[in-house]
């Protein structure tokens, strides 16, 4: 069976035909999943419930897998991170973030699959960074190419939500201590496609480096603004069994926070990536 792609929406997005993952992902498969991740920066497969095992090692397949120092893990298999409503309040999810770019090396991208939802709400939406990038005036682009941020842990991870029990806050006060903020440029050369994507997030970006506090303040809003802007968007609503796969190098995303206190139950693996290099370096 071929592998076909069927496009969303015209920022990002397309829904994936023609594979079964719960079968062993052959080359062929591999580089046509691979292919149509950099095209269309998230992808989508219906009816792929896989086991915690399975999903581990289609991530695999991309790369090492990373940890979360907070959320916790699936019992028979570490590097799946289960997002399940009944073990934390996710609602900080609820905001626009790249996934862990508190890091030196990023995730390049993660599996997302829904095992539990709510009858309706609890849909995510992807934003697609380059397509916020091309979309900004030259000027700006041209100041925002020579400019670094912050990216701290602690903004999308409150004490109050992560730090209640002790182990909670043992596991929390050992995260902030291992993740230090960490410099990353304002805008991202994509490592694969050479695309310019804007790198910023309201999840984890706390400061521009080389602007006074109120020039970052008021940039950084408008920038988180502009990155959210819903031409730049695709929306998923999610059934049991989907699997959602993205590049988190270029994209953004946000869990919406309207069902609550249904229960909501997703797995994710989440592979690293490499440390993102502005359009003034030199590779
Ligand atoms: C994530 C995340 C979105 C969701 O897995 O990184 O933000 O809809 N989840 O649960
Ligand atoms: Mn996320």
């Amino acid at each position: 069976m071929t592998i076909t792609f069927e496009r969303l929406s015209p920022a990002l997005g397309a829904l994936v035909h023609g594979l079964d993952l719960r079968e062993p992902l052959t080359a062929t498969s591999h580089a046509a999943l691979h292919q149509g991740l950099l095209e269309h920066q998230v992808l989508f497969l219906r009816d792929q419930l896989l086991t915690p095992r399975q999903q581990r090692d289609v991530a695999a397949r991309f790369g090492d897998l990373h940890i979360h120092p907070i959320y916790p893990k699936h019992p028979e298999q570490p590097e799946i991170l289960v997002l399940d409503t009944e073990l934390n309040d996710l609602r900080d999810n609820a905001l626009w973030h790249t996934d862990v770019s508190f890091i030196q090396t990023p995730p390049l991208g993660s599996l997302l699959s829904a095992r539990q939802l709510p009858p309706y709400g609890g849909d995510t939406l992807w934003a697609s960074n380059s397509a916020a990038y091309a979309a900004l005036s030259a000027p700006i682009r041209e100041l925002l190419e020579g400019l670094s941020a912050w990216h701290d842990l602690s903004k999308s991870f409150p004490l109050e939500r992560f730090g209640q029990t002790p182990d909670a806050l043992e596991r929390f006060n050992a995260a902030r201590a291992a993740n230090p903020p960490v410099r990353h440029p304002l805008v991202r050369v994509h490592p694969e496609t050479g695309a310019k994507g804007l790198f910023v997030s309201e999840g984890f970006t706390t400061r521009i480096v080389e602007l006074t506090e109120s020039e970052s303040d008021a940039l950084l809003r408008l920038l988180f603004a502009h990155a959210a802007r819903p031409e730049f968007q695709v929306r998923w609503q999610w059934r049991v069994g989907d699997l959602a796969f993205w590049d988190n190098r270029i994209t953004q995303h946000y869990a919406c926070d309207d069902y609550r206190p249904q229960r909501r139950v997703m797995h994710r693996a989440t592979i690293l990536g490499d440390r993102p290099r502005g359009p003034r370096e030199a590779i």
